[in-house]
């Protein structure tokens, strides 16, 4: 769970500095408006799969915190946003959400694995 806190303490503060950095260019609260949450995009992608375990998914949820801590110590978060923004095997890139940005999928991650307690 501290790793996953980190990545999204890191994410707030990298979220914080784009604005400020950026502040004076008209597109940059576009964008940021444009950035969905990682509940919607879940709600309206990945739970398709990862909710039920269609087309071999992992499932998300308590009941699979031990498979998801597993694949974060192992494997790292940095991997499993990889995979899920490239693909891998009977997982579509992106989880079929072709106009999710890499910052997006990031969110999607992080809440799935809030979702199942990972730690
Ligand atoms: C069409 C079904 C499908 C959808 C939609 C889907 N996934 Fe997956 N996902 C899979 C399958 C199947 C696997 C297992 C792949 C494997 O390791 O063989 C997987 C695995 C993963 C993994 C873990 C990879 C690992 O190392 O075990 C992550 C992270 C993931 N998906 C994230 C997402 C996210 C985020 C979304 C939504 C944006 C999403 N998935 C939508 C089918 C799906």
């Amino acid at each position: 769970m501290t790793r996953i806190l980190f990545a999204a303490a890191a994410l707030i503060l990298t979220a914080c500095s784009d604005s400020e950095s950026t502040n004076s260019a008209p597109t940059a609260t576009a964008d940021q408006a444009e950035r969905r949450s990682g509940v919607l995009l879940y709600r309206q992608y990945c739970v398709n799969c990862h909710g039920s375990g269609a087309a071999g998914a992992p499932q998300v949820g308590k009941h699979n915190r031990l498979y998801w801590s597993h694949e974060v110590e192992e494997e790292g978060f940095e991997t499993l946003v990889q995979e899920a923004i490239h693909g891998i095997n009977a997982m579509p890139p992106r989880g079929n959400c072709y106009d999710c940005s890499d910052q997006e999928i990031r969110n999607a991650v992080i809440y799935m694995l809030q979702l199942s307690a990972a730690k």
